[in-house]
């Protein structure tokens, strides 16, 4: 029964479709004060008697659509010919007892026809699991989303985005408006049941892509709320219908359209409008004679069928993610959109605990277990290399070190990857470092601090199954838990992040200061370049400030001045006010400046810093005059002075130098 339902209805819009053929005349333009000789195709929409198109129906609680009922036609091989104006008066009518609506959608669209699927409901009809995202969608779509105001607590306010092929907006902003009289935003209630007014402009050659809402009434103000770049050819195919769509709950009104592709869609009459129902008003709703009746009955019919996924899928749109089947072993490290979402309070600014050059960082609170994580949002527009970057991520997971902060698995939305982490109470080193917090760590928590991660890169070289590069080992990578332990956080990124952005060349990932010399020259990290920065993080701890400041000579060579002058003490960070283990302080000094030698030869591995540190080696008596430490200011005299030195630290570990030039993981 229900196929042949669906087959009739298939029928009726195919000769809808031949129909509107034999009527196309100059279909670029067109101007609606009220739609009662429009020229609409209509899917669960209705017209009223006095002109008001209605889009959905409170009591149905279905979904709506209304075309224009001929094809725009846009050429795609002239920018120019992609512009388009267009504007539109709506009104959302929140009824008591629904839970409210879930928005209007203008859209642009190569067909009319739902695919008939269970998720033919949702806010298109369009997109499903298989399709959602697609360049081969073609659809582009203003949203004006209200969903916060539903099932989800109040999160944000209303807003206005832009979607293109998928339901997640690439750019949106609060519903508001720029008053020019008052020469700032107001905010706007997209379902306060007032009628509003939105206007679309696309300028081809601009590559621009305007919205702008206001209140009727006042003239359209001179600042849209979005000016969104894009390029509508990759979009936009050479015959598009355009229309609108209104999903459940309130009562969606469109009360006219104007719509221009040959110049500015000219401004709607608002004296001429339909007036909206009174509240509690239940006149009968007489269906336009020019429309089957018969159409309304069966669309209402298909949807109905659709209705439970179609529910769904409207309230899965805040949450929505993508899922391959590869990821399926990946299971237990996959979080949902939804719960990282809630954890975060909905992404919320004031949960933001850092922004790096990856992204943002938020702090959550798992809504079932209550453990308190940090959520870290990395935006991945790269398609290849993808299916690497998550095996990698989920081999990272795998690593357990009590110096490395634990990465508990990841999530994935489009052009987004999220990454979840434990959570650190006390932050990066850095904050603490060169805050304003007093009394700044002393020198045993200091100490704690460089011994521990250096047994965490020590894990990472050394002791997991593969070896594992940090490459960018600093301050700001070191984050404290609650007792003030230092951990290494976000190892393992800097490759996936040269690799997300082009796998074919290695970017060079870091941050000068702590970059080893040759890998400035080469490229090629190795566990000594790690060692290095390391060295330099050894200093910037001891000594309290960062490796080269503008201005100021550089901490390495402070430290050999100071070294040379036979009071290597005095480089010390003066916030210790003195109190710190002389002998310590001298190891941490000497052991930072051999680490960072620009001749990694010379360097000593993780391995042995480890020994140097808890007094299992001793660290070898050098002088400050030796033409070791001399090296530092002539480079060229380092080739010299190599054999001698590493021969300083043979006798304490047979480890040979690795020169591993990527972190191997997962068996490639
Ligand atoms: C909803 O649609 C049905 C069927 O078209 C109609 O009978 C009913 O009056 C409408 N209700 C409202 C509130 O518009
Ligand atoms: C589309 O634009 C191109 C480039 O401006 C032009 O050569 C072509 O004739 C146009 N096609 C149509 C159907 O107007
Ligand atoms: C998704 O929609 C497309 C086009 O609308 C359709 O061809 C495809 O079969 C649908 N896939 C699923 C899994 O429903
Ligand atoms: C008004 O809102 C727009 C869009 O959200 C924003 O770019 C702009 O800075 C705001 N202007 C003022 C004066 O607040
Ligand atoms: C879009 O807005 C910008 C200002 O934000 C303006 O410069 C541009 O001309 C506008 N484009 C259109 C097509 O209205
Ligand atoms: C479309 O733009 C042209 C050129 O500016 C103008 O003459 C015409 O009136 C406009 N039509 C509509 C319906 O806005």
């Amino acid at each position: 029964m229900a196929a042949a339902l669906r087959s009739f209805y298939f029928c009726i819009v195919f000769s809808a479709y031949c129909f509107s053929f034999a009527l196309a005349e100059d279909d670029s333009q067109f101007i609606y004060n009220g739609f009662a000789k429009a020229e609409l195709q209509l899917f669960g929409a209705f017209v009223h008697d006095n002109g008001l198109l209605q889009l959905t129906n409170t009591s149905m609680q279905y979904i709506g659509h209304a075309f224009y009922r001929f094809p725009i036609k846009f050429n795609t091989s002239s920018s120019q010919s992609l512009s388009f104006s267009t504007n539109f008066v709506f009104a959302m009518v929140p009824r008591s007892g629904y839970y409210g609506g879930h928005g209007i959608a203008f859209f642009i669209s190569p067909s009319t026809k739902f695919s008939g699927t269970v998720t033919a409901g949702s806010y298109l009809g369009r997109f499903n699991i298989s399709n959602h995202g697609l360049p081969t969608n073609h659809i582009l779509v203003a949203e004006l989303d209200t969903v916060e105001h539903t099932e989800f607590q109040d999160i944000d306010e209303d807003h206005v985005g832009i979607d293109v092929n998928s339901q997640i907006s690439v750019d949106s902003a609060p519903s508001a408006y720029f008053s020019d009289e008052d020469k700032k935003n107001k905010s706007l209630a997209l379902e306060s049941g007032n009628p509003l007014k939105m206007w679309i402009e696309y300028n081809g050659e601009e590559k621009l892509l305007n919205v702008t809402l206001a209140p009727i009434g006042i003239p359209k103000p001179s600042r849209p709320l979005l000016a969104t770049s894009i390029d509508l050819s990759q979009i936009l195919l050479d015959s598009m219908y355009v229309g609108f769509s209104a999903a459940t709950g309130s009562d969606h009104y469109i009360l006219g359209w104007s719509f221009n592709k040959t110049g500015q869609a000219q401004n709607l009459n608002i004296k001429d409008l339909p007036s909206l129902p009174k509240p509690g008003d239940n006149t009968k709703h007489s269906v336009k004679p020019s429309l089957p009746f018969i159409v309304l009955i069966v669309a209402a019919v298909v949807v109905l069928t659709t209705i439970g996924g179609a529910v769904y899928v409207v309230r899965k749109k805040k949450y929505e993610e993508i899922y391959e089947d590869w990821e399926r072993e990946y299971g237990p490290q996959r979080f949902s959109y939804k719960s990282l979402y809630k954890a975060t309070g909905g992404f919320k600014d004031t949960e933001i605990i850092g922004k790096g050059g990856f992204g943002k960082v938020y702090k959550g609170v798992l809504p079932n277990s209550n453990l308190q994580i940090a959520v870290k949002r990395i935006s991945h527009d790269s398609k290849q290399g993808l299916k690497e970057f998550v095996a990698e991520i989920v081999s990272i997971g795998r690593l357990r070190h009590r110096n490395l902060v634990q990465l508990r698995g990841y999530c994935r939305r489009k052009g987004e990857l999220l990454l979840v982490y434990d959570y650190m109470p006390n932050g990066s080193l850095d904050k603490i470092l060169y805050g304003s917090m007093r009394p700044n760590l002393n020198w045993f928590q200091r100490i704690r601090i460089v011994r521990g991660v250096a047994c965490g890169l020590l894990y990472l070289h050394e002791e997991w199954e593969q070896v594992v590069l940090h490459r960018d080992i600093k301050p700001a990578n070191v984050l404290l838990d609650a007792d003030l332990n230092g951990k290494l956080g976000d190892f393992g990124l800097a490759r996936l992040y040269d690799r997300g952005s082009n796998p074919q060349t290695t970017n060079l990932v870091g941050t000068i200061g702590y970059l080893a010399p040759e890998l400035l020259k080469t490229g090629k990290a190795t566990t000594s370049s790690d060692v290095f920065s390391f060295g330099a993080f050894m200093l910037e701890v001891a000594c309290g400030r960062r490796p080269m400041e503008p201005g100021e000579i550089d901490l390495v060579d402070r430290v050999i001045e100071c070294w040379k002058k036979g009071s290597i003490l005095d480089a010390g960070d003066p916030r210790l006010e003195g109190i710190f283990a002389e002998e310590q302080m001298e190891l941490i000094l000497k052991l930072g400046l051999v680490c960072s030698h620009p001749n990694p030869a010379i360097r000593p591995s993780m391995r042995q810093v480890m020994q140097y540190l808890d007094g299992d080696a001793k660290f070898p008596d050098i002088s400050p005059d030796s033409n070791v430490i001399g090296a530092f200011t002539e480079t060229n005299e380092a080739s010299n002075t190599m054999a001698t030195f590493s021969s300083l630290f043979e006798s304490s570990s047979s480890h040979t130098m690795s020169t591993i030039d990527s972190i191997i993981i997962s068996g490639r």
